[in-house]
């Protein structure tokens, strides 16, 4: 294995990155994307780094090394810093627009991991990942889970720019509206019951008598405007990690 936990840390001191991390920040203030009002740069990559490492530490703690080779692990270092590379340079394609960023990006990431030492496997798994992050194409091992799973569960209020910048309320969609009231979202493997939690944790205040129509309210909004927040994660739970899966709001469960 190349010193891919090194090549990390020499990504994020890296020029060349923090070019494009800067540049989509600039893209989503000038609002022409709207819909990147939802940060697409480094906050939102450091983010889904620490997401996505997060569910590859579940996944070995819950299967353990020798099950979890079923989903093409590759090991839990290897696992652990392709992911966190990935997540990194998953949306660098978004400097020249949000349409098709994931394969753009997955060619950009592959140039650009040709000046460290990574071999070609590596870089097969890294781009791989980056390449079916959006969820539209079938997950092969477990980096692309990882990655796709970290991605979107980034969607707390940190992640929308309206949050800090109140000039942008007007301009931001009703689900941007919607997802701003989460606060924080967790993913675990129940080790002792044997299931899969997908957790979204909401604003607590206002929590008044109103509470439960605002839970409702926000899953009808996601329900209809972007399902994938909850598809893409009940998928790769149920279907790809073959757990049985629950999700819960403040720690009450939700049927959706
Ligand atoms: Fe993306
Ligand atoms: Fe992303």
């Amino acid at each position: 294995m190349s010193d891919l936990c090194g090549i990390y840390e020499k990504i994020m001191m890296d020029e060349e990155w923090y070019g494009w991390m800067d540049q989509i920040k600039k893209l989503s203030k000038t609002g022409r994307y709207p819909e990147l009002y939802a940060d697409h740069g480094m906050r939102h990559a450091m983010r889904v780094a620490e997401y996505a490492v997060g569910f590859i530490d579940e996944c070995y703690q819950y299967f353990g090394e020798d099950e979890i080779k079923k989903f093409h692990a590759f090991g839990h270092e290897e696992d652990f810093y392709s992911t966190a590379i990935a997540a990194l340079l998953h949306d660098i394609g978004i400097v020249d627009g949000r349409e098709n960023h994931a394969e753009r990006s997955k060619e950009m990431a592959k140039k650009y991991l040709e000046k460290y030492e990574v071999s070609s496997d590596e870089i097969a798994i890294i781009a791989g990942a980056i390449g079916c992050h959006s969820g539209d194409d079938r997950i092969v091992n477990l980096v692309d889970a990882a990655l796709m799973m970290g991605d979107k569960m980034d969607i707390t209020r940190s992640r929308f720019l309206a949050f800090y910048d109140e000039s942008l309320l007007p301009k931001i969609s009703s689900i941007q509206r919607e997802l701003m009231r989460i606060v924080r979202v967790n993913f675990f493997l129940d080790v002792g019951l044997g299931h899969g939690i997908l957790e979204w944790g909401m604003m607590k205040e206002p929590k008044g008598p109103d509470f439960n129509d605002q839970v409702k309210h926000l899953l009808d909004v996601v329900v209809k405007e972007w399902p994938k927040a909850i598809d893409v994660p009940s998928m790769i739970i149920n279907e790809f990690l073959g757990v049985e899966f629950s999700f819960v709001i403040d720690e009450a469960p939700v049927d959706v």
